[in-house]
């Protein structure tokens, strides 16, 4: 066990931890930010796990403890809050982008480090963002529409979503805030008593 120090979500923390055990385990089973999802067999495939490290999209499923010392890490529960949200996360409700909103913390986070380059981003530089990031319900249509959305209430252009329509729009889905926060809990994200 070493003792590893960085920064979580703004917040300097201190952990006594394996350096060769995966971020990705230590979020969820230790620090409980459910938030930070498992899509695939912790291959690097599926791009649930995305966060921030040092503001670079990174695998939390390849990443090792040992990497995250000293250095910054943002994860969907630090991007804004409830009442508070990130542009992107409200856009991702507005255009309907999030359906189950499994993949949404870590496509939401491969936007944000897009958008933290660049206010003006091309469709193509929002496809290659996002690339490694897949999601298996809503398409990618939305979630690019989503980004190019939270870009340009960034640049302080008013910009709503042209057509108001099922999950997105006016009709914004009930658990969709919960869903970009991180904070919708999925059956493999609760914890019982002895288990
Ligand atoms: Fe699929 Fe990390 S869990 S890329
Ligand atoms: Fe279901 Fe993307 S919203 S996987």
């Amino acid at each position: 066990m070493t003792e590893i120090s960085f920064t979580l979500n703004h917040q300097l923390t201190t952990l006594d931890v394996d350096p060769t055990r995966n971020l990705l385990e230590v979020l969820r089973d230790e620090l409980n930010l459910t938030g930070v999802k498992q899509g695939c067999d912790l291959e690097g495939e599926c791009g649930a796990c995305t966060v921030l490290l040092d503001g670079e999209p990174v695998r939390a499923c390849l990443t090792p403890m040992g990497k995250v010392a000293g250095r910054r890490l943002l994860t969907i529960e630090g991007v804004g809050q409830p009442g508070n949200l990130h542009p992107l996360q409200t856009a991702f409700t507005q255009t309907g982008a999030v359906q189950c909103g499994y993949c949404t913390p870590g496509m939401i986070l491969a936007a944000k480090a897009l958008l933290d380059r660049t206010l003006n981003p091309t469709r193509e530089q929002i496809v290659e963002a996002l690339e490694g990031n897949l999601c298996r319900c809503t398409g990618y249509a939305r979630i690019q529409e989503a980004v190019e959305l939270a870009a340009a209430q960034l640049r302080g252009e008013d910009w709503p979503p042209a057509d108001p329509r099922p999950g997105g729009g006016d009709e914004i889905r009930i658990d969709a805030v919960a869903k970009v926060t991180g904070r919708a809990r999925f059956p493999g994200d609760l914890i019982m008593d002895g288990t």
